[in-house]
């Protein structure tokens, strides 16, 4: 059985029952080119090849999932729209926004997920985001990179690569909150639905915090709660001084503390008998570019729900 979204599997049984299973024209051939046509990857297109037509539930499942898995889903239903005509959704159709899906007169269509990336520095952990959407890894947009430092070598990483780069200087006399209302201005004009902070050195104030309550997540060189608070070689060079045989880095929620949100990825790194914090750091921020791709992934996905501390990841 399909592991897949509840909302995709009640969309996918009204094709079914109401287009597919009626309907003797459409067969797993006729699916397949349709793949092919939208550009679904071919390792996704070759399990249908030893499928005989006429399309059961369940390979019609697996359509579904890799189409929504490709972006590709509102287009194709689209296309079986044009081919057999309407479809009732009844309640789903408020259902599906939340597999970023929309359908409204007649037609689907696809609400694009908006990361918003705020960052300091060299931004590595920026372009491995940019290199995973252009990539197809990650499905969504990076709308905006905003820095309060103006020699930040992420904003020229972003112009790169032909996105919004806006350095957003902090006023001599302006308390935290002020700066935060004008960079939610910026944030809310873009229609971000996820905000990163990859080396973002500025502390966020609570006003900011709740208005984005787990919108906002973090990038953190330590396996948290350990060596909170404390950032760039500092932190290996604690972890190194304190003897630890391990370390990593842990991409969390943001809220009203440092470093101390709910736990949304970790990924560990042995400790060696040779290290520096220079060599520590390198092999940590290795895994730092893994785990913010694979938490920005999994959340755009919907797949990511705080319950508590406790983040819960549907696979
Ligand atoms: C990373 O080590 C991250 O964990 C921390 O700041 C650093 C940013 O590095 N929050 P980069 O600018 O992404 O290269």
């Amino acid at each position: 059985m399909i592991n897949m979204r509840d909302e995709l599997r009640d969309l996918a049984d009204i094709f079914y029952l109401k287009i597919i299973a009626p309907s003797s024209g459409v067969n797993v051939g006729w699916i397949r080119k349709t793949m092919m046509s939208l550009g679904v990857r071919d390792e996704n297109i070759d399990n249908l090849y030893i499928i005989n037509a006429p399309l059961s539930r369940e390979v019609w499942y697996y359509v579904m999932m890799r189409m929504y898995e490709e972006r590709k889903l509102p287009a194709f239903l689209n296309i079986l729209l044009d081919r057999v005509g309407g479809v009732n959704l009844g309640g789903l159709k408020e259902r599906i926004e939340s597999l970023g899906i929309y359908y409204e007169g007649g037609r689907f269509g696809e609400r694009t997920f908006n990361i918003v990336v705020l960052a300091s520095g060299r931004g590595t952990n920026l372009q491995a985001l940019i290199d995973a959407v252009e990539d197809g890894r990650i499905n969504g947009k990076i709308v905006a990179v905003i820095s309060n430092k103006k020699s930040a070598h992420a904003l020229i990483r972003a112009k790169n690569h032909g996105i919004e780069a806006i350095h957003l200087p902090a006023r001599k006399v302006e308390s935290r909150e002020e700066y935060d209302r004008r960079l939610a201005e910026i944030i809310d004009e873009r229609g971000a639905n996820l905000i990163v902070l990859a080396g973002f050195l500025r502390i966020l104030s609570p006003w900011f915090v709740k208005r984005y309550r787990w919108k906002i997540i973090n990038i953190h060189p330590s396996l948290l709660p350990a060596f909170a608070g404390l950032y760039g070689e500092n932190v290996h060079r604690a972890v190194l001084e304190y003897g630890c045989k391990v370390s990593g880095c842990t991409v969390h929620f943001v809220d009203e503390e440092v470093d101390h949100g709910p736990i949304i990825i970790q990924r560990c790194v042995e400790v060696l008998n040779d290290d520096t914090p220079e060599t520590l750091g390198a092999r940590v921020l290795e895994k730092e570019h893994e785990a913010l791709v694979e938490a920005v992934k999994l959340i755009s996905e919907g797949k990511v729900k705080v319950e508590g501390r406790r983040v819960i990841i549907k696979r």
